[in-house]
């Protein structure tokens, strides 16, 4: 028999198998046991857009319950009417009364005369005993959305390093926003930014990791994919969590006699292509002017991370682009980088963000 699909290609949904970032759960660990004992470094997830925060935030939740404290899930969603400083501060407090699994009285309205920092405060404070736990992990997660995350993180910081907070509770928070969010944030308020100390960058899964997701996620099901398939999700990949469960997915469905060979590889992948150009790459595609796109399809088409120089070369001898700018590929190049379409390597050459970005680029210009 064959079981439903267990990948889950969906932004928010908790994989079977959660591969990898062993190193951010000891790190969790570490930082819980301080916070119980003296006094809390906060934490901030970064990453880009389906790398796996929300899902590394609830493995959070999972682990700080497993240890005995209490946990809180705050998801902060996009809304215009959270445009104040006090209507976010509002939100938070409602999401984490909501997070926690108990009942408790909630806070008055008088109290939201009072000014945001104070309320704040007074919440936190007031809270604290009525959770009866040694420690209580409250996870913020897609604090970007806050349209005034500066000021909001900031008396985050101001309320968290209270001598009464800190000496009267133990909270401890753990932000998680995308990599643009958060640059936009340090580059406003580099200070405020050092608060939270444990910083943890989160990257795409590497290739063992990767092979032990799919493999273990498989685990009876009834289908078995071959060594040549894994192989090459990782190829096309490069271990986007995301992307993987999606491309994953698709082949599962596609399996015969519970086997999937790579004769099933190119429908797979061209649904795969299909419904991230449509959920994500169109998007980003379209952060480029149409002078970046040309130096994009380059880069695209090429197997190989590319020195500066040889895009130019590549551009005025196989191109033939007479009338292309070739003197302003570096500010190109760069502005595709801040744009988050290619990455740049240590020895400075550059690359397209992965594979499959780049075959949705190609296929741009194949009609
Ligand atoms: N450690 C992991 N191992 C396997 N799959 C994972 C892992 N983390 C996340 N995934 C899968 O990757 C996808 C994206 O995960 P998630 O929603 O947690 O990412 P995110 O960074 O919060 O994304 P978004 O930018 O959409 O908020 C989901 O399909 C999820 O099941
Ligand atoms: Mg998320």
């Amino acid at each position: 028999m064959i079981t439903t699909n267990p990948f889950t290609p969906q932004s928010g949904w908790e994989p079977k198998i959660f591969g990898g970032r062993e190193e951010q759960v000891q790190h969790f660990l570490k930082t819980m046991e301080e916070a119980v004992l003296s006094r809390s470094n906060h934490m901030v997830i970064i990453g880009q857009w389906g790398i796996g925060k929300t899902s590394l935030l609830k493995q959070f939740k999972k682990i700080s319950q497993e240890q005995g404290y209490l946990a809180s899930f705050c998801p902060i969603s996009q809304a215009k009417e959270r445009s104040s400083t006090t209507a976010a501060v509002n939100l938070i407090m409602q999401e984490i009364l909501n997070g926690f699994p108990k009942s408790i009285t909630e806070s008055k309205p008088a109290k939201q005369k009072l000014q945001s920092q104070v309320l704040f405060t007074q919440f936190l404070l007031e809270l604290w005993p009525q959770l009866n736990t040694r420690l209580a992990v409250v996870l913020l997660d897609d604090v970007q959305n806050m349209a005034t995350v500066s000021t909001v993180i900031d008396l985050l910081r101001a309320v968290l390093s209270k001598e009464e907070v800190i000496s009267r509770t133990r909270f401890l928070f753990v932000l998680a926003s995308t990599t643009e969010g958060w640059e936009n944030f340090i580059n406003k308020h580099d200070p405020i930014g050092r608060f939270f100390r444990r910083r943890e960058m989160i990257n795409d899964l590497t290739a063992a990791e990767t092979q032990s997701v799919i493999t273990n996620t498989l685990a009876g099901t009834g289908v078995s994919f071959d060594q040549e398939i894994i192989k090459t999700i990782y190829r096309y990949t490069q271990g986007h969590p995301y992307e993987l469960q999606l491309l994953a997915s698709h082949l599962f469905e596609a399996q015969l006699q519970g086997k999937v060979t790579m004769s099933e590889w190119l429908p797979a992948f061209k649904n795969t292509l299909r419904e991230l150009g449509k959920d994500y790459f169109q998007s980003l595609f379209e952060r480029a002017s149409d002078r970046e796109k040309e130096v994009l399809l380059v880069l695209a088409e090429s197997k190989a991370a590319l020195p500066q120089s040889e895009i130019r070369r590549i551009m005025i001898v196989e191109k033939h682009a007479k009338n292309f700018p070739v003197a302003n590929i570096k500010n190109f190049l760069y502005r595709l980088h801040d744009k988050g379409l290619v990455k740049r390597l240590a020895n400075g050459n550059f690359q397209i963000l992965d594979p499959i970005f780049g075959e949705y680029v190609k296929s741009n210009y194949a009609d």
